[in-house]
């Protein structure tokens, strides 16, 4: 018997712009919905965004409750959502490993490197001082390592003579929006 197709509905961290977000949301269709968008940065541009575009969002920063209490909010209020799948979408701040394991192997995060190189912040001014001839970005699966999970998918650019960390985090990030939602969709589809 075929097995009947269902849209995965996917919940999506951000903490700032949410550009990644937005190619997330705008990509969604048979594999995937976006359920809700939610921030630990109350004022994160993407948020607005959000809601002018008819997704529910949840924002609540951790300032006084505390990580555990945060993390809890999130849950309920994705769960509530419906969320199956978590996407990380430039959502800044370390999840506990209760957090991670409460969705175990059902978080997805992109990455500006090409894991396992360049794990943490710094990722494109740390190629470039590599000399490194390529760049590039990773969807990959969260576990309580940091950007140490199973890779899903990667896209590369090439690093230029004249670049910089924001030139080249350009580049990168054009390629992120591609790679992210194609790379969520056959995860959905998983
Ligand atoms: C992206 O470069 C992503 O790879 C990294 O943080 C940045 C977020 O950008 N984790 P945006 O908020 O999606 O525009």
């Amino acid at each position: 018997m075929p097995s009947q197709h269902q849209v995965k509905k996917v919940g999506i961290l951000i903490s700032g712009r949410g550009s990644n977000m937005m190619a997330l949301v705008e990509a969604a269709g048979d594999a995937y919905e976006v359920v809700m968008v939610a921030s630990d940065k109350p004022d994160a541009p993407g948020l607005a965004w959000a809601h002018e575009h008819g997704i529910p969002t949840f924002a609540l920063s951790p300032k006084g409750i505390g990580k555990p209490a945060h993390e809890a909010a999130m849950t309920a209020a994705l769960r509530e959502a419906g969320a199956e799948i978590l996407a990380l979408a430039g959502y800044m701040r370390l999840l506990s490993d209760e957090f991670v394991a409460d969705w175990r192997g059902r978080i997805v995060n992109i990455h500006p490197s090409l894991l396992p190189k360049y794990k943490g912040l710094d990722t494109h001014a740390r190629a470039i001082e590599a000399r490194d001839a390529e760049a590039g970005c990773s969807v990959h699966i969260v576990t309580e390592e940091l950007d140490g999970g199973e890779v899903l998918g990667q896209a590369r650019v090439p690093i230029l003579p004249d670049d910089d960390a924001e030139t080249l985090a350009a580049r990168v990030l054009a390629e992120e929006h591609r790679l992210y939602a194609t790379v969520l969709a056959d995860f959905a589809a998983r």
